[in-house]
């Protein structure tokens, strides 16, 4: 028998995250102890309000915790510097939205470049990696294309190549699918299982169960609470 030690990607502890509105306080993460494996493929279901944006935006170092850590590799986002956190964000997260978040006036390569602008790359290594990410999420022949001239899967697929060309550790996404139709959807999710397979860590919030099961491991947030329902 061989021993194997998996890497983590993250390390979650104690989390908590309250909201305050005037007199209102919503506490949209409730104490949340999560560790998700380097290379995983991982999605949060649960209800609306359940806290799953709000998690996710902790995971890409878009906000704090109120309480608790969150480790990415050895750094806590909860304790990182605004310095680090932009770094982090540039160089390790890919993010995908549900709205695909595209400029409408620039083509998918100009658009794919966009996520690599923080790098300072030179250009030979920038249009290296915008050929090689189009061509991952096979758009090889639409670098020209702007976003009103590609379908809804493949202005997603832009935005997929715009946030794995930086070449990040986990790549996050919001309802990825959410916007499109079921083919498409399949789509999108051969294109993420492909990149999940070539060792890219996948967290992916969803309300969608087909999505949910081509998960290797399913998660449910529900009040600010996680439960594991990958065999449920
Ligand atoms: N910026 C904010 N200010 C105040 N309350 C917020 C803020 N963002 C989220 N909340 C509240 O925190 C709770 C969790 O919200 P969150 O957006 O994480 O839910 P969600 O699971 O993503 O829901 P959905 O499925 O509808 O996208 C909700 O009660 C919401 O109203
Ligand atoms: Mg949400």
């Amino acid at each position: 028998m061989t021993l194997t030690a998996t890497a983590t990607a993250y390390r979650l502890q104690g989390v908590t995250r309250t909201y305050r509105q005037r007199e209102r306080t919503v506490q949209a993460l409730a104490g949340i102890d999560l560790e998700i494996d380097a290379g995983d493929f991982v999605t949060i279901q649960g209800p609306t309000g359940g806290g799953k944006s709000t998690l996710l935006q902790m995971l890409g170092a878009l906000d704090r915790p109120s309480n608790g850590s969150v480790m990415l590799g050895d750094v806590d986002i909860a304790q990182a510097s605004n310095a680090q956190l932009s770094r982090l964000r540039a160089e390790e997260i890919g993010f995908v939205f549900q709205g695909f978040n595209l400029i409408p006036t620039l083509t998918a390569a100009e658009n794919v470049d966009m996520g690599l602008e923080p790098l300072k790359l030179d250009r030979p290594e920038r249009l290296r990696r915008i050929a090689d990410a189009l061509t991952r999420v096979g758009l090889a022949d639409r670098h020209d294309h702007r976003p009103g001239e590609l379908s809804g899967g493949q202005q997603q697929r832009v935005a997929i190549a715009r946030a794995i060309a930086k070449q990040p550790r986990v790549l996050l996404a919001d309802e990825p699918t959410g916007n499109l139709d079921e083919s498409m959807r399949d789509e999108i999710l051969d294109v993420l299982e492909t990149l999940n397979l070539e060792g890219l860590t996948l967290v992916v919030v969803t309300h969608d169960s087909a999505v949910a099961r081509r998960a290797r491991r399913r998660l449910r947030l529900a009040g600010g609470r996680v439960s594991d329902i990958t065999r449920g």
